[in-house]
């Protein structure tokens, strides 16, 4: 049996928790940091279990972006994997369906950065490239420029005007910025 369960990282205990962390491990070996798991927590999870088994994750958490001369409140897309064994049956989607609609209740802008892999899988789902420069506002309050992200950051529009090939702006944190 599939379920698919939606809780906050306040609400999931420690063991559920070990289990997100091991299957986003699991699926992105070595090009998962400690910071990217850290970049997961503090939002919303969806998870999806089969037979009681974690089999799928995606995550959102709030951060400020800029845009436009705006502060957005914007919902970005963490941590989102299947596992290996379970790919290509819709269980990414299930995920993705579920991450949109809390994208649109609660954000102005739902943000991800996309592995090369996954671009036509969010494409497909309704998101967007982002076509214009970026940009990180270090903890200075300076702007600076982020070329290498370009391309790979993707928006699902809720309810902020957006122009795709204007400056977008992410709030810094440790890790990767985007
Ligand atoms: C990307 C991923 C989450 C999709 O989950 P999934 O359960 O396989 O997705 P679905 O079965 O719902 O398939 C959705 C689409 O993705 C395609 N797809 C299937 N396996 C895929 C894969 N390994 N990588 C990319 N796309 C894949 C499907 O063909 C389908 O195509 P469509 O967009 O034309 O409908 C999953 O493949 C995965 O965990 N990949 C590795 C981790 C990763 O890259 N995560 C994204 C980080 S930004």
């Amino acid at each position: 049996m599939i379920e698919l369960l939606t809780a906050r990282t306040a609400e999931l205990d420690a063991s559920a928790l070990g289990e997100a962390r091991a299957l986003l491990f699991e699926v992105f070996g070595a090009d998962l940091t400690e910071a990217d798991w850290e970049h997961a927590l503090g939002g919303v999870h969806a998870l999806l279990r089969e037979d009681g088994v974690l089999i799928g994750h995606a995550a959102v958490v709030p951060r400020v972006f800029r845009h436009d001369g705006r502060q957005l409140r914007t919902g970005y897309v963490e941590g989102v994997a299947v596992r290996a064994d379970r790919q290509g049956r819709g269980h990414g989607s299930v995920l993705m369906g579920s991450i949109a609609g809390l994208v649109q209740g609660a954000y102005e802008l739902g943000a991800l950065s996309s592995s090369d892999a996954a671009v036509e899988f969010y494409r497909n789902r309704g998101w967007q490239q982002w076509r214009g420069p970026l940009a990180a506002m270090t903890p200075h309050g300076e702007e600076r420029p982020t070329p290498d992200e370009e391309g790979g950051v993707f928006v699902l529009p809720a309810t902020a005007p957006l122009d795709l090939t204007g400056l977008l702006t992410c709030d810094w944190r440790s890790g990767d910025l985007w």
